[in-house]
């Protein structure tokens, strides 16, 4: 894009003020400030120039199965490529992964450092990304009210449930929707965007922990109550382990990876479209968020880690923990002629081993390399694509990113398989937020694709058939 980018020396457009109150500048928001006029200029150049450009037919077929192999969106954040895997900001994961910073503490990357790439492009330094860490901090507030109001809620409720009802609560705070009802200027809106974001991101590990401490509470036991609280002193992922009560390094660390590597995955996606298409009615990023949980909370979508490690444990309760091979592929071959999924493998775009299951499994096998389950997940590897691939009709036998993270998880005493999806959830908020606030960012419209009734497609393409409805 070097015409592009030349084209940007001689067109900077000025930023209106800020009018945010009393919020302090951060430097993420000073980036951003200096970063949204170029990319508008860019953007406006390909448009001008790829406007009319053709991306694809669409079949009747399509229409029907999932939109699959339609391109009809626009996500500034990451991209899939069936063949070379997710890229986030044009980085691959295995090649961005060393290159992010590390925190005060941990070897692993932090997720500060992630958020800051998706929404500026740049992979920050180590400064900046603990600035950022400190600013999430700072943040990192929730409603007392909030805190009751999951306090109530039955320790039976499904977290995500729970997830999704908080977030939800937290919208009575949205500056986005305190400013649009102000009548602030369009080109003004992702400011109160970005401010809602970056709120968001920070109360989730509150809420997320309170979540978790709830649900596993001994029989009797009272919920949390007030007094969980971030401390400044952690990073966001650092702060979400401790309010959870745990307390390892080496949990840290894995937390971290964990909520790095989960973050984002192109915007077709039921998450990270849901949150797209919602926040596309300019709803704020509270109520877009908690939207995209609710599909996140779907079993062919992020229910499946939970889904994943209780196939793996019930395995091993049938085949014990020196199973060989050909006791895996024959049970493997008995889920599916029941007509289950083997959950972890296959994929909607992906078409080679997800990035995300490869470097969970290396840290897995450097950090656990004894764990029985861990054995079962490398013999899973040998097995199921051979098996899935006979008969052509899976397009993906490989793994993807859920068919390793619950083991880890489990591994460090994180067994509550129905909370796994709030992990996910978390990490999510950083690229489906980011995704969002870009759109918001380029002013995209409202989201509404066209359809069709079976009547009609018999109308368009021929008489020989007449549906019976
Ligand atoms: C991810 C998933 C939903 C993608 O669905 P998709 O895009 O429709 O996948 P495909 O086009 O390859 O599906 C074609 C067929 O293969 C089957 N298939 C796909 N993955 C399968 C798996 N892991 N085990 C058994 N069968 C599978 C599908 O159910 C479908 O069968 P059908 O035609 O009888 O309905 C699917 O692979 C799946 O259910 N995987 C298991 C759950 C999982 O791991 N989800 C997390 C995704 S990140």
């Amino acid at each position: 894009m070097d015409h592009i980018a030349a084209h940007n020396q001689s067109s900077k457009v000025a930023m209106p003020p800020t009018k945010l109150g009393n919020t302090t500048p951060n430097t993420l928001h000073q980036r951003m400030s200096e970063i949204v006029p170029n990319r508008l200029s860019d953007i406006r150049i390909i448009r001008t120039k790829y406007g009319k450009g053709n991306l694809g037919n669409v079949t009747v077929d399509m229409a029907y199965g999932g939109m699959r192999g339609i391109v009809g969106l626009i996500w500034e954040v990451s991209l899939l490529d069936p063949e070379k895997g997710i890229t986030l900001r044009t980085h691959s994961l295995p090649e961005l992964l060393p290159r992010l910073p590390r925190g005060r503490r941990g070897s692993e990357p932090m997720p500060e450092g992630m958020l800051w790439l998706l929404l500026t492009g740049e992979v920050p330094t180590k400064e900046e990304a603990l600035g950022l860490s400190a600013e999430l901090a700072k943040r990192g507030v929730v409603e007392p009210w909030i805190e009751d109001v999951l306090d109530q809620c039955p320790k039976t409720l499904h977290p995500m449930t729970q997830l999704s009802y908080a977030v939800n609560a937290c919208q009575h705070s949205s500056k986005f929707a305190k400013a649009y009802a102000s009548g602030v200027p369009k080109d003004t809106y992702w400011q109160y965007y970005f401010e809602d974001c970056l709120d968001l991101i920070a109360k989730l590990p509150l809420i997320a922990a309170r979540i978790y401490r709830n649900v596993t509470r001994a029989e009797g036991a009272p919920p949390v109550g007030r007094g969980l609280s971030v401390d400044v002193s952690l990073d966001w992922s650092g702060n979400f382990a401790r309010m959870m009560g745990f307390e390892s390094d080496e949990f840290d660390d894995m937390l971290r990876l964990f909520l790095t590597i989960h973050c984002d995955h192109e915007g077709g996606n039921v998450s990270a479209h849901t949150c797209h298409v919602v926040s596309s009615a300019l709803a704020d990023p509270y109520l877009s968020f908690a939207a995209c949980m609710n599909g996140l909370a779907g079993p062919l979508h992020g229910l499946a880690n939970q889904e994943c490690l209780l196939f793996i444990v019930k395995m091993r309760e049938e085949l014990g923990d020196n199973a060989s091979n050909d006791q895996v592929e024959a049970y493997v071959r008995a889920i599916i002629k029941s007509g289950q999924v083997i959950p972890g493998y296959g994929h909607a775009v992906l078409r080679k081993t997800d990035p995300r299951y490869t470097c969970q499994k290396e840290w897995a096998e450097m950090h656990l390399p004894d764990d029985p389950l861990l054995k079962l997940v490398g013999q899973l590897f040998e097995v199921v694509p051979r098996v899935l691939a006979e008969g052509g009709k899976v397009k993906n036998p490989w793994p993807n990113v859920d068919a390793a993270s619950g083991v880890l998880l489990n591994h460090y005493g994180l067994k509550e398989t129905n909370y796994y999806t709030v992990l996910f959830g978390v990490s999510r908020a950083l690229g489906v937020l980011s995704g969002t606030l870009w759109a918001r960012i380029c002013g995209l419209p409202i989201e509404r694709p066209k359809s069709l009734t079976s009547e009609e497609v018999v109308r368009l393409f021929g008489p020989e058939v007449s549906p019976k409805m």
